[in-house]
């Protein structure tokens, strides 16, 4: 056994030369590739609810190709507006301005929520009208809204697929080169699951830290779960049912003689339902990482966290379609800063990125 182990030793020693004369070395991978290389799926933090598991589609090679495509300018029609000159990554992937500003500085009506936790909603809608099922279908949106993105989806297949540097990492996330808007969703979708939010003080606190949260920032959690009645629609990992409720944001009453329905600017769910109960309600957004994406709501009419946790210990604004979990919130103004030092506590960490500083040529 010995003698045949060294016999084996020479022979490899013998062989030696040979293997200095390797063949050539790969081309070093282009410079794009080596600033955005295939990255593990992130480990959930705490509290994130996220589950890589449940979302089997979601792969590291997907989730690499998304990181460019979400940051490209390159899909929409003149080059000028990625998904994220509205999903800044600097906001939580959100946005700083009230309502979004797309292509030929169009002004939208509604503000650009942050993408947080966003593979596992507690239901599978998406937008603040829930008019998106999944987060692939939901991506498709914007790249052919003529004032997001202003492309068609074929204008923008036609320009990814005219991109020879593209071409390796739809191989790698697809199994070959086909380019369609399908795959573009998907990969799209695939980086934005891997943005994540926990391991935030109240995420520490709950699994035990008592020393997480200041005394004030526990009150406020108290009266969050208890009388304020906010864990009515903020629930769950991410603190949203992924329902539709109306607290009048926006509301105006109309002009003696007209529809009450006139006082909403924007009807929310009721675009996609039709049904009048749905009047002024909108998607409860998630609250996680509030801090740099103010202001607030689906407008956003209210700039501060004060602001908000005001609006709510007034019961909404009063219109003949109000929640009735909003008029019950029962607080007073003294405890208005310790609901605020509880929603700051609610900053987590697992979404942090940039653009890529190069994309495929
Ligand atoms: C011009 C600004 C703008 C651009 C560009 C844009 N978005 Fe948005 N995004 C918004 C706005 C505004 C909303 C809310 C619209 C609504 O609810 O009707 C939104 C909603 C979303 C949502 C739903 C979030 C939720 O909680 O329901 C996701 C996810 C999203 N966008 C991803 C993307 C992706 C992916 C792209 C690029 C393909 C993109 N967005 C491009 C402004 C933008
Ligand atoms: C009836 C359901 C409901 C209850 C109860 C409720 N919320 Fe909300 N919350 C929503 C909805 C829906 C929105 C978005 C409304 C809009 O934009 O029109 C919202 C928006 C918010 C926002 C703004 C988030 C953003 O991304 O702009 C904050 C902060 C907030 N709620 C905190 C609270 C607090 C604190 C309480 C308890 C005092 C509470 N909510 C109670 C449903 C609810």
């Amino acid at each position: 056994m010995r003698r045949l182990t060294l016999a084996a030793l020479l022979l490899a020693a013998a062989c030696r030369p040979a293997a200095l004369r390797a063949p050539e070395p790969p081309p070093a991978p282009p410079a794009w590739e080596a600033e955005n290389p295939v990255r593990p799926l992130p480990r959930p933090p705490l509290g994130s609810g996220a589950d890589f598991a449940r979302v089997p589609w979601v792969t590291p090679e997907k989730a690499r190709l998304g990181r460019w495509l979400f940051h490209d300018p390159r899909l929409s029609a003149d080059g000028t507006i990625s998904c994220a000159t509205c999903h800044e990554p600097q906001a939580a992937f959100s946005e700083e301005r009230p309502v979004s500003t797309g292509i030929r500085g169009q002004v939208g009506r509604r503000k650009a929520p942050p993408i947080l936790n966003a593979a596992w909603p507690l239901q599978p809608v998406f937008f603040w009208d829930g008019r998106a099922r999944s987060l692939a279908e939901q991506a498709k949106g914007p790249i052919e809204n003529p004032i997001e993105m202003g492309n068609t989806h074929e204008g923008a297949v036609r320009t990814v697929a005219a991109i020879a540097g593209y071409r390796p990492y739809f191989r790698q996330a697809f199994g070959d080169d086909g380019v369609d808007i399908d795959r573009i969703a998907e990969a799209i979708a695939a980086y934005e699951a891997t943005r994540l939010s926990g391991d935030s003080a109240y995420d520490r606190f709950d699994a035990g830290d008592e020393k997480a949260l200041s005394e004030e920032a526990i009150q406020g959690r108290d009266l969050f779960f208890g009388r304020a009645k906010c864990s009515a629609c903020h629930l769950g990992p991410s603190f949203t049912d992924a329902r539709f409720h109306n607290l009048g944001v926006g509301w105006k009453a109309p002009p003696p003689g007209r529809p009450a329905a006139e006082g909403f600017a924007d009807r929310g769910r009721w675009e996609v339902t039709r049904a009048e109960k749905d009047l002024g309600a909108f998607k409860t957004p998630t609250l996680r990482n509030l801090a740099r994406r103010a202001p607030y709501m689906h407008d956003g009419s209210m700039k501060t966290l004060r602001e908000v946790v005001v609006f709510y210990m007034r019961g909404g604004e009063e219109n003949p379609w109000l929640a009735q979990d909003a008029r019950d919130a029962d607080f007073m103004p003294c405890e208005v800063s310790a609901l605020v030092a509880f929603l700051e506590s609610l900053e987590g960490t697992g979404h942090e990125d940039r653009a890529p500083a190069l994309f495929p040529r």
